[in-house]
């Protein structure tokens, strides 16, 4: 039987407590939270997770100072203009959940270009929740739902669990297997409120660009040993 869990999600939380504990800036710690998750997403290829689920920016994130969250909406442009030809190389699937539309335009579109270039790929999917809210995502679906039901192209006896997830961002991806969050906070910050339902979650302490493969692996066996070996 396979051990690996097929849907890994994490919730990437300490950057800004790294930069300060360095003495560099919360934008800093931010920048080393990226380098971590490239690595996390490298060892993600390696044992054959398929989908790899970062929470990268929350609805709650627009409160923070101007700058930061200037530097927030930097990163992915970065991010994704140095990386993109090595996901394609590595066969790399990107999705977003979350509120694209109202991202500035020019995060906006380093975003979807990334979605359309790795459309056809078929191997681990990284899946970025971006400014995204799991109350928000319900409210949605609940909105889509009605008006599908005024348009007549479902009916309300047909509403069922397995309906309802048709209308989430995840629609298409299974509900992840573990939720990991990093930096010590035992809270869930309206990340995939839904899907999460049944899943293992995994608080760890570390700050989030600490959070390299030793700790990763050591995250999974931990969870898994109660079930069974993981092989990794
Ligand atoms: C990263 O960690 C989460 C993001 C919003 C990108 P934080 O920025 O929340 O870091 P701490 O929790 O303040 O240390
Ligand atoms: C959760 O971390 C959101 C992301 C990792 C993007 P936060 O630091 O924003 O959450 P709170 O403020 O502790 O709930
Ligand atoms: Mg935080």
């Amino acid at each position: 039987m396979n051990t690996i869990p097929k849907h890994v999600a994490i919730i990437m939380d300490g950057n800004g407590r790294w930069g300060k504990l360095h003495g560099r800036s919360r934008s800093e710690g931010h920048y080393a939270g990226s380098k971590t998750m490239e690595e996390l997403i490298d060892v993600s290829v390696g044992i054959g997770i398929e989908v790899l689920t970062l929470y990268a920016f929350s609805t709650e994130n627009w409160k923070r100072p101007k700058e930061e969250v200037n530097y927030l909406m930097s990163l992915p442009v970065k991010f994704f203009n140095q990386k993109l030809p090595e996901f394609m190389k590595r066969n790399i699937k990107i999705l977003i959940s979350g509120d694209i539309e109202n991202l500035p335009k020019g995060t906006r579109n380093v975003l979807v270009k990334a979605i359309e270039e790795t459309s056809d790929n078929t191997g681990l999917i990284v899946n970025f929740a971006m400014n995204y809210s799991g109350r928000s995502e319900m409210v949605q679906a609940a909105a889509h739902i009605i008006q599908d039901v005024k348009e007549n192209k479902i009916s309300i006896d047909q509403l069922d669990e397995k309906t309802l997830e048709n209308y989430l961002y995840t629609r298409t991806l299974p509900d992840p297997d573990i939720v990991i969050r990093t930096g010590g906070e035992k809270r869930i910050s309206n990340f995939l409120m839904w899907q999460s339902s049944m899943s293992e979650l995994c608080f760890v302490d570390e700050l989030f660009p600490d959070f390299k493969k030793p700790l990763f692996i050591k995250a999974l066996k931990g969870v898994y040993h109660r079930k069974q070996a993981l092989n990794i």
